[in-house]
């Protein structure tokens, strides 16, 4: 079973693999929050910089959600391959913390972590988001502190960018779940591992850029593919 025998796996998630706990997607028609709201006025540093309150809102609107919210079957699968398979590398671009809640262990967060906030000036890690915080505080600089999550326009963390491709290198086997592939610099990732002789799985119920480069596509939800998967391994082990 190539699962069971692959020394190197990635394991690549997207917004898609928390649907199932109630957090909108992206880019799913109506129920997307791109459908509603304007990325350029809320998710970039120029409407921080014209109105960070406003963007201050959401991103806590959100954050509750995400509080609120359970890890699936597809994210406690994913933690459980982690268990069973040491050389597996998680890399989301999940800002919602649900894998790490639902045990998972290291995660390469491209997008960043919206329970975390940094300063908008000197760009310094700010520590967790502080409850019942209606603004964004001054940080020591006397800049604003903001979500700790990478916006429109603006540059993946380095040293997080970095380990992503190394482990995409060297994969065997790369799970895209739950993306449309449509943002850059991380959709590039399952291409990379492709060119690299990577066997590239998709799990989407909907077809994606990727799906007519993968070498397979479990067409349907993550919170039942995950576990049929792990299941199999399980089966195999
Ligand atoms: P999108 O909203 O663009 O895509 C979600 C994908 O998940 C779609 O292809 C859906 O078909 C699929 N999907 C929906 N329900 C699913 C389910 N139950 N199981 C499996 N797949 C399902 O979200 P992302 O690809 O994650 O960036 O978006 C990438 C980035 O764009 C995000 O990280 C965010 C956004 O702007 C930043 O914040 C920088």
């Amino acid at each position: 079973m190539r699962l069971r025998d692959c020394r190197r796996l990635v394991i690549f998630t997207g917004a898609g693999v928390s649907a199932e706990s109630g957090i909108p997607t992206f880019r799913d028609a109506q129920t997307g929050l791109w459908a509603k709201y304007s990325p350029e006025q809320l998710a970039s540093p120029e409407g921080f910089r014209q109105d960070p309150q406003t963007v201050w809102d959401w991103y806590a609107w959100r954050r509750e959600r995400c509080l609120a919210a359970q890890s699936n079957p597809a994210h406690r699968a994913i933690a459980e391959l982690q268990r069973r398979l040491p050389y597996a590398t998680l890399i989301t671009q999940n800002v919602d913390g649900l894998h790490q809640r639902a045990g998972s262990g290291a995660a390469l967060e491209l997008h960043g972590n919206i329970h975390r906030l940094k300063c908008f000036r000197c760009g310094e890690d700010a520590g967790a988001w502080p409850d019942d915080c209606s603004a964004p505080p001054l940080h020591s600089c006397g800049g604003l502190l903001r979500p700790a999550v990478i916006w429109f326009g603006e540059n993946l963390v380095q040293d997080v960018l970095e380990a992503a491709w190394r482990a995409t290198e060297e994969a065997e086997l790369f799970f895209s779940i739950g993306t449309s592939s449509l943002v850059y610099p991380a959709a590039e990732l399952p291409f990379l591992a492709r060119r690299n002789g990577g066997y590239l799985v998709e799990v989407n119920p909907q077809e994606t850029p990727l799906s007519a480069h993968a070498d397979l596509c479990l067409t349907g939800a993550a919170g039942t593919v995950m576990p049929a998967i792990l299941a199999a391994l399980v089966a195999v082990a």
